[in-house]
């Protein structure tokens, strides 16, 4: 059986964190979307949160199960039988960083692969820090996020 884990902040989730997690789904048996509890940055959504929205989303796929995790990705991968990473690349310049992970997760633990799917064209230029500055100026991000997204961001935004 071939188990991947998807980890983020996914603060919140986008149609791009979403298409990446469909997509990886087709390709294991099993697929963990992780959200991951610290990442040092600061979410707008607490983890709670997080968790329920991207869970509502991807309800419908049966193969996906939606988990919060804290510390290494590594760690968790080892507690829940994983041994792909997946993740997802934009542009070259998520390349830099994202190699350097790769080659950090593989000397903590040799036997996680990472493998990284590229963003759908549509969606090379959403990320969550976008949509949420766009999101606080009112600008239309109806179609870079779930309706029930768009629906927290403005009951969130509101409240700060
Ligand atoms: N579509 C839209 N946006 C995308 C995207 C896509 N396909 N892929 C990435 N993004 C965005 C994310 O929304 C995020 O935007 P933001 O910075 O505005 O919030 C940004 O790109 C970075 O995303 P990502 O690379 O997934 O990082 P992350 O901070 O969400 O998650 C972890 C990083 C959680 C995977 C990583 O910090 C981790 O593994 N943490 C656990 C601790 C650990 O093991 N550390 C050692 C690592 S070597």
């Amino acid at each position: 059986m071939t188990i991947a884990v998807y980890a983020g902040t996914f603060d919140p989730v986008t149609n791009g964190h979403l298409d990446i997690a469909v997509r990886a789904a087709g390709l294991f048996d099993k697929l963990y979307v992780a959200v991951a509890q610290e990442t040092g940055k600061n979410t707008l959504f607490s983890l709670e949160e997080r968790v329920q929205l991207i869970r509502q989303e991807l309800s419908g796929v049966a193969n996906i199960e939606v988990v919060s995790f804290d510390g290494l990705l590594v760690d968790f991968a080892h507690k829940i039988g994983a041994n792909t990473i997946v993740r997802g690349l934009r542009a070259v310049s998520d390349f830099d960083i994202e190699l350097q992970m790769a080659l950090m997760n593989k000397e903590m633990a040799a036997d996680i692969e990472t493998v990284f799917l590229p963003t759908s064209p549509q969606y090379l230029f959403i990320s969550s820090s976008i949509i949420k500055n766009v999101a606080s100026l009112q600008g239309d991000i109806s179609r870079l996020v779930p309706e029930r997204v768009l629906l927290a961001l403005e009951k969130k935004l509101s409240q700060i």
